[in-house]
């Protein structure tokens, strides 16, 4: 909507034509601005050259699921912070596209919070194609967005954006592109416009807190961690309050951790936590295994998992183009969220793809106002959906994503899972749609043998 709504208005005014379009990132922020110019490309509208570079090997962004941490095989950060077993924390009736439902893509009804996998396939739709169609029992059908709409062709895979600088005498950009597999730096490109969709979640803010680094166990931020299984039988420190802390802390015991400990800064998160799961506040300190806590009380834990967010960050813009402040809903310099009013002669469009959190009121406003601005033709009202499913997360944090909700395009209600999230070990695209059918994996134990690797 965002893209539609900046393509819209250079369309308009024809600001585009002839011109270059440098796209950074192919996650779902950026695919989208890809989706919309194939969208206007198809109605035989004039589009500027548009090319998008994306450091990894294959489109998704976060949703592209790796084991990989630390530094990719090229030396540059990974990008993941996503774990084997996520599933969508907000119902997908508050985020899936307006013109193309989940349903649509998987030819039947779906539940409403569906696995990473079954999130990405709606996206990419890479696993139908290599499956034959038998497997979701309909002969024909869409392939995900960006596979159907064949937008492949548009992404430099394997280029990562080491700089970008305005030209204020020719009003243009210069960047300057890596290419990986060849390690070799390409000669400056010249762009009229540059969307910066390389995603907020990515570079973790890691605090440190006085014997951390004296710890015994393991000391990890949630960008790092992968597979819940690993702290099977551990006594779990989460340090943090948010989404991440909450799900992780789930995850956790869900794959068998002994007990787990959440300490807050701000708030407690406040759920209903299952005996396993306490929340404390801030700790002091660390004296080897011993956690100190500012109400006075200590604990002893094996691991410690830091789920304190994420930093923005932007090493390949130039000081002057670059967003200064941390993740909030309305960041400094961005025009509706949307353009970097504060250098670039108003041309770089900064795309931040966030999921609706408690702030509801906010983000409803927000997104219908952009919405009615862009002349969208959907009312993206979704408050709906999100005002019972924080009273659900209150009422039962461990069985909130057994409740469904209706679409609100389609006005179809989704089904509720067969299997509550917390006894579900098989959490394969296959089995999600076709939950009579398993894969494989159906323990704590040989989680790892599901999935269909993405
Ligand atoms: C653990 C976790 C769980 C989440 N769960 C949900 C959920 O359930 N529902 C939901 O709606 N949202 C969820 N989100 C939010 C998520 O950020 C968005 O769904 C979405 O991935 C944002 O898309 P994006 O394209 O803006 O960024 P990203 O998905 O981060 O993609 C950015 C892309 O830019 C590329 N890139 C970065 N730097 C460069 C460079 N210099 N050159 C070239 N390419 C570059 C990266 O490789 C990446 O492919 C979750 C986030 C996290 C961290
Ligand atoms: N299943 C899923 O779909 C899923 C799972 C995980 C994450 N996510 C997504 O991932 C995104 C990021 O969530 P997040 O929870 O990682 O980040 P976040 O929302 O920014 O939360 C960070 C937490 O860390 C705390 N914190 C920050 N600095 C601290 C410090 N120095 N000391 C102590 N505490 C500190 C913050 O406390 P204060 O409140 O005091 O600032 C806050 O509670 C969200 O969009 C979320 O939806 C989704």
């Amino acid at each position: 909507m965002w893209t539609s709504k900046l393509i819209q208005a250079f369309n308009r005014s024809e600001m585009l034509l002839g011109k270059r379009v440098c796209v950074i990132g192919a996650g779902p922020s950026g695919m989208s601005v890809l989706y919309h110019f194939n969208k206007l490309r198809k109605q035989d509208k004039d589009i500027p050259e548009v090319v998008c570079f994306e450091k990894q090997s294959n489109w998704g962004g976060l949703w592209k699921y790796s084991e990989e941490t630390g530094t990719d095989r090229y030396g540059e950060p990974v990008h993941g912070s996503m774990y084997r077993g996520l599933w969508s924390n907000g119902p997908k009736e508050g985020i899936e596209y307006p013109d193309f439902s989940f349903d649509e893509h998987f030819g039947k009804p779906i539940p409403s919070f569906p696995p990473r996998e079954a999130i990405y396939d709606y996206l990419k739709g890479e696993y139908f194609s290599r499956n034959p169609a038998t497997i979701y029992g309909v002969a024909d059908f869409a392939r995900g967005r960006w596979t159907k709409n064949k937008l492949r062709h548009w992404i430099r895979f394997n280029h990562v954006v080491r700089q970008v600088t305005f030209n204020d005498t020719t009003n243009d950009f210069s960047v300057v592109i890596k290419n990986l597999p060849e390690n070799k730096v390409l000669p400056v490109e010249r762009f009229d416009f540059v969307v910066v969709a390389n995603g907020h979640f990515s570079v973790p803010n890691m605090p440190f807190f006085p014997g951390v680094d004296q710890f015994l166990g393991r000391v990890i931020h949630s960008h790092d961690f992968r597979n819940a299984s690993h702290f099977k039988g551990k006594r779990v420190l989460v340090v943090g309050a948010g989404l991440s802390a909450e799900d992780i802390a789930l995850q956790c015991l869900k794959y068998g951790a002994k007990y787990i400990i959440c300490t807050w800064r701000s708030k407690p998160m406040g759920y209903n936590w299952p005996s396993q799961i306490t929340e404390k506040p801030l700790l002091t300190k660390i004296e080897g295994n011993t956690v100190l806590f500012r109400d006075g009380t200590s604990a002893e834990v094996d691991d410690i998992i830091f789920c304190t967010g994420y930093l923005h960050s932007y090493p390949f813009l130039e000081k002057r183009l670059q967003l200064k402040n941390t993740n909030g809903p309305c960041p400094e310099g961005l025009y509706k969220g949307l353009l970097w009013t504060r250098g670039g002669n108003n041309k770089v469009l900064v795309q931040n793809l966030n999921c609706p959190d408690q702030k509801i009121a906010f983000w409803t406003d927000y997104v219908t106002d952009i919405s009615k601005e862009a002349e969208y033709g959907y009312n993206l009202d979704a408050s709906s959906v999100f005002y019972p499913w924080v009273k659900h997360r209150m009422a039962d944090i461990t069985n909130y994503r057994s409740h469904s909700f209706t679409n609100l395009f389609t006005g179809k209600k989704s089904p509720v899972t067969k299997t509550p999230f917390m006894q579900e070990f098989d959490d394969s695209v296959h089995h999600f749609v076709n939950p009579e059918q398993r894969n494989g994996a159906i323990s704590q134990d040989d989680n790892q043998l599901i999935g269909f690797g993405s």
